[in-house]
């Protein structure tokens, strides 16, 4: 049976549904006339602010199978057995543009997952890429600004781009990813995940990790070059919303297979490098990964507004046996995302189903009223901890042996050094294994720097140089190709 077309409060409009009151056939509308005014109204507030990063997206249901016993590691219970699934919301997205832009921009991509486990919803907020351009969590704002528009001509401007990235150069190892062709995925299924950020997991004896998750792609990783990515956004700009999207449809569902890879306390204290930097990877070889889960997407969401655009990931939703690490990119995390989430979504956001516990066990006696509030509010139960209505306290043993903090309250700006360009040069070397992908690094930065100022040219070759000689001198090469000094 066709559903009755109604206005707002359910009152089925009569007729023809495009009619307006008027008086006569030429005058003036009526106030009255609720259905008009109803509809109208609610045009006018169908936009919600968007994400203020990784506002362009794509998302799709899906199972989490733990295959491998990490019991030694983590004590999550939706980890406890071999075999036990778990249903998950998968996000990606690029990050700096804006809900309209293209998917085969040069950007990280965003991949979120949330699981709906019996403990509550753990949030992974990961990118396809191991490390990060920033280490102090102060930048995040201005490196942001200088990825978006110029505030006077409303354009993208290579200036302020190149300007940022060469005056904060621990950005430098991410920035070698973004521009090899990893910076543009040839799809959201042919790309990885990564924490990028050390994390701690106990388990149930309180010994506990430093532990970093790889979610490598079961369908390979593949990638576009710049012209392809330069076409594609010209072409068919939502063309990784259709693959995704399409490929699902059609039962041929992506899988990812996950990976954790642990250190502990001792091993961190004797590490090259601090394992709360989040611009520096963990060798394999000296910290092997070790498989405990597989992740597969069958399911695209029904409506995109309600279940992509209203979905809310945040690294501070977490489950028993698994914290945040000191990490302070991540400690400013924490507060960032449920702090967005009632801007963008409004202080009840965890009642939208997408976002909602499988447990239904949100269950906090104060944590009730606020703007749509549609869940029944607890119901009658007294509005604070009354001793007449007993609430269980869950007990589950965490770390034991804690890290010991001491200092005083002081300002730490974490600056660069020559060490931040050793692993970017490991990297320049390991590209050399791959058929063309030193020269299209030098190339994607040369296209993209030709834009730039010539002083700001000049800092970009110096700043390349500081990896290796060889690309400094690609990338001028080219440059001075393509924007020819007078
Ligand atoms: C200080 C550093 C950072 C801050 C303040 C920050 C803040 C934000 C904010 C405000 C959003 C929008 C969330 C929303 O509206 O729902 C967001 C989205 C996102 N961020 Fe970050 N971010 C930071 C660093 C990172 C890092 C290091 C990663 C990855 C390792 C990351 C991954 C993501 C992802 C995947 C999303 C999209 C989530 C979705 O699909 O809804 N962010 N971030």
């Amino acid at each position: 049976m066709a559903p009755v077309y109604t206005n707002s409060n359910g009152c089925p409009i009569p007729g023809d549904p495009f009619a307006t009151q008027r008086i006569g056939k030429h005058g003036p509308l009526l106030l009255q006339d609720f259905n008009l005014i109803d509809s109208l109204a609610h045009f006018d507030r169908e936009r919600i602010p968007e994400r203020v990063v990784h506002a362009k997206g794509s998302g799709a249901y899906g199972v989490f199978e733990v295959t491998d016993d990490i019991s030694d590691i983590c004590g999550s219970a939706f980890l406890d057995t071999v075999g036990k699934k778990t249903k998950i919301f998968t996000r990606f997205s690029t990050v700096g543009g804006e809900s309209g832009s293209a998917d085969s921009a040069r950007d990280p991509r965003g991949f979120a997952t949330k699981f709906y486990t019996e403990e509550g919803n753990l949030d992974l907020v990961y990118n396809n890429t191991p490390v990060f351009f920033i280490r102090d969590p102060s930048k995040f704002p201005h490196f942001i600004h200088t990825q978006k528009r110029n505030p006077e001509t409303h354009l993208k401007d290579a200036d302020m781009f190149w300007d940022y990235l060469t005056t904060n150069q621990e950005s430098i190892h991410q920035v070698m990813i973004l521009f090899s062709d990893r910076g543009t995925p040839a799809s959201y299924r042919e790309m990885n995940g990564y924490s990028g950020h050390t994390y701690k997991w106990s388990n149930k004896k309180g010994e506990w990790h430093y532990v970093q998750v790889h979610m490598i792609s079961d369908q390979g990783v593949k990638t576009l070059n710049n012209e392809e990515a330069g076409q594609l956004a010209g072409s068919n700009p939502d063309f990784a919303q259709e693959d995704l999207f399409k490929n699902i449809a059609a039962g041929n569902n992506p899988s990812w297979t996950l990976y954790v890879q642990t250190m502990t306390q001792e091993q961190a204290k004797n590490a090259p490098f601090s394992v709360f930097d989040l611009t520096k990877v963990w060798p394999h070889a000296d910290y092997p990964l070790r498989r405990f889960g597989k992740m597969t997407l069958n399911e695209n969401p029904k409506n995109y507004f309600a279940e992509v655009e209203q979905a809310a990931f945040s690294p501070a939703h977490t489950v028993p046996f698994m914290e945040p690490s000191a990490d302070p990119v991540l400690q400013s995390r924490l507060f960032s995302y449920s702090d967005t989430h009632r801007h963008r979504l409004g202080t009840n956001y965890t009642q939208i189903p997408v976002n909602c516990p499988v447990t239904g066990a949100v269950f906090n006696p104060h944590m009730r009223d606020g703007a749509m509030n549609v869940n029944g509010n607890l119901g009658a139960h007294p509005n604070y901890m009354a001793s007449d209505k007993p609430i269980e306290f869950k007990q589950f043993s965490l770390q034991e042996e804690q890290e010991v903090w001491e200092g005083a309250a002081c300002p730490f700006h974490w600056k660069y050094t020559d060490d931040d360009f050793k692993q970017p040069a490991a990297l320049w070397n390991v590209l050399k294994r791959y058929p063309n992908q030193q020269e299209h690094l030098a190339h994607n930065v040369a296209v993209h720097a030709c834009n730039a100022r010539p002083e700001i040219q000049d800092r970009v070759v110096e700043y390349f140089s500081k990896v290796s000689t060889d690309l400094g001198d690609r990338i001028k090469k080219e440059l001075l190709e393509l924007s020819p000094r007078k």
